[in-house]
C-alpha cells in the first residue's frame, strides 16, 4: 500500500497543521484517507501510515481497532451495512434487519456476499435512536426502516441506484433534499 500522490500530498499537509513532535495526531484523518482509497484498513495501510507519522506499527492499529468506523477487513465493493443492534434499535426490529442481512448478504458478520459486493456488521447506537431502527451505509444514514424496505434498499443498491437516505417511511419533519 502507498497513498495515491494526491493523498500524499493531503496527508503531508495533515501532518504539518500539528507542531513538531506532535505528528501522530494526525493518525485519524490519515488513517480515514487511507480506508477511503483502499476501501478498508490492511496492515499494509496502517504500516504506511504509521511510518509517516513516525509511530510504532502497534500504536496506528490500536487506533484502528479501537473505532468501528476503521474496517479491518475487506468490505463490500458496493455497500457495506452497519446495523444499529443497541436499544432502541433492538425493540424496534433491528433483528429483523440482521435477518436480511444474513439472507441476503452473508449468515456471518463482516464476510462478503458471493459476489463480493456486500458485507454487513452489527454496530452500537449510531445516534438516531428516533429513527430506529436504522442501518449506516458508507456516510450515509437509513432510518424508520422495516425488513421489507431494507431488502427493497438492498435491491437497489444492488441495481446500481442511489436510495435517498433518511427515513423510509416518508416522516421527514421537512423536505429531503
Ligand atoms: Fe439505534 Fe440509537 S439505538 S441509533
Amino acid at each position: 500500500f502507498a497513498f495515491t500522490d494526491a493523498n500524499r500530498r493531503w496527508a503531508e499537509a495533515q501532518i504539518k497543521k500539528y507542531p513538531e513532535g506532535r505528528q501522530a495526531s494526525a493518525i485519524i484523518p490519515l488513517l480515514w484517507r487511507a480506508q477511503e482509497q483502499e476501501g478498508w484498513l490492511s496492515r499494509p495501510a496502517i504500516e504506511h501510515v504509521a511510518d509517516m507519522l513516525g509511530m510504532a506499527y502497534i500504536r496506528a492499529l490500536e487506533v484502528a481497532t479501537f473505532y468501528f468506523m476503521f474496517q479491518l477487513q475487506p468490505v463490500g465493493s458496493v455497500a457495506h451495512v452497519q446495523v444499529c443492534g443497541t436499544l432502541s434499535c433492538m425493540i424496534c426490529g433491528a433483528e429483523d434487519l440482521i435477518g436480511v442481512c444474513k439472507d441476503k448478504i452473508a449468515p456471518k458478520a463482516h464476510a462478503l456476499s458471493a459476489d463480493g459486493r456486500f458485507s454487513w456488521e452489527e454496530v452500537e447506537c449510531l445516534g438516531a435512536c428516533a429513527n430506529a431502527p436504522m442501518v449506516q451505509i458508507g456516510k450515509d444514514y437509513y432510518e424508520d426502516l422495516t425488513a421489507e424496505s431494507l431488502a427493497d434498499l438492498l435491491d437497489r443498491l444492488a441495481a446500481g441506484e442511489v436510495p435517498v437516505p433518511g427515513p423510509q417511511n416518508g416522516r421527514y419533519a421537512s423536505e429531503p433534499k
